[in-house]
């Protein structure tokens, strides 16, 4: 198992042949939009049922507008005319070589402790630096808590510091900021503070962050098959998910709310027999403390793709940070 994931993260550091990319030109028309889709179509949605192709280019337009509005907001990271669409490209192993099971529990060092947010709606910062965490190990062989609070302080708006915020924004200030410091540097007080600048330089810095398709399972699995993964479980302050203690989760998440997390696996528990098949499920790192859940970590049932998971933890683009340094 600790071979085989260690083999992906190598896999996630090499060159990918099919990438795609958008200019300008390819967002001008209906008519460039389109092949740009068919290119993109028959990368990732080949197996697809054919009636659907029409329904997700409407999906697609907007997606990829979307992307070229932000990096056209972040030329420092790519040169203007040629912008890649920084979404996951599959690996090797995708769509049907994906491994059984990937857990990033079971691989020392790549997940820090499980943190606890307390009473400040800091969960996207704490699975933001999760998930450099991650890399920073994976690819620099270092273990160091990151600091949420910088990230919570400081990283602009949208985010609005304990009152919520998105990871992804959050990587683009670490890029913007050529880094973030230690959580040693820049300690976690669990409320809204000023920016500071703390004494010592940023410990690690990303060059980059990509998106995952959303309502696409495998390729989720794909992605955090490389690294952990940030996902919004939505609904998740249902008293079932706030009291959960253990098992595979499966609802109800209807409550309102979105909670973003860090995706650290999935797998499936052993079949008895026939007539009682395993259970699909994702492993998530929680920012509840330790006490909650399988300590602090959730399985939450995996399936329902038509429906973007359960708890939604597909319906929106997940998002990992890439190049660490
Ligand atoms: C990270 O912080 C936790 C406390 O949340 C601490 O127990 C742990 O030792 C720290 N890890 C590192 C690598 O500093
Ligand atoms: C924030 O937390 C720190 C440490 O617990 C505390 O000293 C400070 O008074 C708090 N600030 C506010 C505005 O609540
Ligand atoms: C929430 O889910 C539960 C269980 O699935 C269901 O009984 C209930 O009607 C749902 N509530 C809403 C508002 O959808
Ligand atoms: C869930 O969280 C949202 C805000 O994220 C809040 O408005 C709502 O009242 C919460 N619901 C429950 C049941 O706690």
């Amino acid at each position: 198992m600790v071979a085989a994931l260690a083999a992906m993260a190598l896999a996630a550091s090499m060159p990918v042949k099919d990438r795609i990319y958008v200019s300008s030109e390819n967002i001008a028309s209906e008519e460039s939009m389109r092949g740009l889709y068919e290119r993109w179509y028959a990368l990732y949605r080949r197996d697809d049922d054919p009636s659907e192709k029409e329904k997700r280019f409407g999906i697609f337009k907007e997606e990829a507008r979307a992307v070229y509005e932000l990096n056209e907001g972040n030329e420092r990271i790519q040169p203007r005319d040629e912008i890649k669409l920084n979404f996951h490209q599959p690996s090797q192993y995708y769509p049907d070589n994906l491994p059984l099971y990937v857990d990033w529990r079971d691989v020392d060092d790549v997940l820090t402790s499980v943190k606890t947010q307390g009473n400040c709606g800091s969960c996207w910062a704490i699975a933001a630096t999760g998930a450099m965490e991650s890399i920073h190990f994976l690819k620099n062989n270092k273990r160091t808590n990151l600091s949420i609070q910088e990230l919570v302080d400081c990283s602009p708006s949208p985010n609005m510091g304990c009152d919520g915020g998105r990871a992804s924004k959050a990587f683009q200030y670490v890029i913007k900021k050529h880094g973030i410091h230690s959580s040693a540097q820049y300690p976690y007080v669990g409320n809204g503070s000023h920016c500071t600048t703390p004494s010592g330089s940023r410990v690690m810095s990303i060059k980059s962050y990509h998106y995952v398709h959303r309502c696409n399972e495998k390729l989720l699995m794909d992605a955090v098959g490389h690294a952990p993964v940030v996902v919004a479980v939505l609904g998740s302050n249902t008293t079932e998910y706030k009291r959960y203690s253990g098992g595979i989760f499966r609802g109800p998440c209807n409550g309102t709310g979105g909670h973003q997390a860090l995706l650290v696996g999935y797998g499936t528990t052993r079949s008895d027999d026939a007539n009682n098949p395993g259970v699909k499920y994702w492993v998530v790192k929680n920012s509840w403390g330790e006490s909650w859940g399988e300590r602090g970590y959730l399985r939450i049932e995996r399936g329902h793709q038509a429906d973007g998971g359960l708890c939604g933890i597909m319906l929106h683009h997940s998002v990992y940070p890439v190049d660490p340094k």
